[in-house]
């Protein structure tokens, strides 16, 4: 993939943004910077991509991707807007964004006994989250100049932002009151940064994934179970998806556009 820019990805100690990092640095992205709530979790990460590069490296004259790791709190937004500078300090630009960071919390007898205080924490982290960070990174990426292909040399973009929305984003599901309203928020937040910018080169799309198997669908036994079953009569696959699957989907869109305008793809 044509990738050679400067990528940060929140969320990427877990899951599918941690297959997005991974992703980045194996198609040749000059730079991953992590953000994550999870400290130890980044830390393995990085050993981990460290070493997946070092690999890749052998023999090879391609300079290495560079990795950064940041302990953030996306609910944070004087953090967001620390880190995010931060880290275009260091690579020099931002390229791309994934805002993968987020959490589900299921409402024990549905909406009419949802607690306000779970509501309030998931439209934090997925909704308010996601917009900080898209706003820090757009007002950097508007300031830089389109990045050229490695592939014939044109330029391609002034950024690159993709939201994680989910298939709970365009359809409603039983008990997930905070999670469903955010997934669609993140769309309509999508959709109307990218008519801000599309005309000044800054693309931002939102991706769509079905259930895919990360910590968040198999870490707790109740969530699995249901999940299995949705997976067992809803999906055509009859599979969960892969965190790569994903990632290759983020990539596909952070990359120039070939013949498209900015707008919302659904991952699977
Ligand atoms: N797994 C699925 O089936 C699925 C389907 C559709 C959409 N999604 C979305 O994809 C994204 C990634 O999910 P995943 O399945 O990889 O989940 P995951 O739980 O494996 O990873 C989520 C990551 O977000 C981090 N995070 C949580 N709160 C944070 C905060 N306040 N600040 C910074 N980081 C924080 C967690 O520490 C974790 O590393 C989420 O937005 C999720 O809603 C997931």
């Amino acid at each position: 993939m044509d990738v050679p820019g400067f990528a940060l990805i929140t969320g990427g100690a877990s899951g599918i943004g941690k297959a997005c990092a991974k992703a980045f640095a194996k198609e040749g992205s000059a730079g991953v910077a992590i953000l994550d709530v999870n400290q130890d979790s980044l830390e393995a990460v990085k050993a981990e991509i460290d070493g997946e590069i070092k690999g890749l490296q052998n023999g090879s004259s391609r300079t290495p991707c560079q990795v950064e790791i940041y302990t953030i709190d996306v609910t944070n937004e004087d953090q967001v807007n620390q880190i995010v500078t931060e880290v275009a300090r260091k690579f020099r630009r931002l390229d791309y964004v994934v805002n993968a960071a987020g959490i589900a919390i299921k409402h024990e007898g549905g909406a009419a006994f949802a607690k306000t205080a779970d509501w309030q924490r998931v439209l934090d982290i997925n909704l308010n989250g996601t917009f900080f960070v898209l706003r820090a990174a757009a007002k950097i990426m508007l300031e830089q100049e389109p990045i050229p292909s490695t592939i014939d040399g044109r330029p391609l973009q002034r950024g690159s932002i993709v939201n994680f929305s989910s298939i709970q984003g365009v359809a409603g599901i039983t008990l997930s009151t905070a999670y469903t309203t955010s997934k669609h928020a993140v769309i309509s937040l999508t959709r109307t940064a990218s008519e801000d910018y599309a005309d000044k080169g800054l693309r931002i799309n939102a991706i769509c994934p079905g259930y895919t198997e990360t910590p968040m669908t198999t870490k707790n036994p109740q969530v699995l179970k249901a999940m299995e079953e949705r997976v067992g009569s809803a999906v055509p696959m009859k599979r969960m998806g892969a965190p790569k699957e994903i990632a290759d989907g983020v990539l596909n869109k952070a990359e120039a556009e070939k013949d498209e305008d900015s707008d919302l793809v659904d991952g699977q």
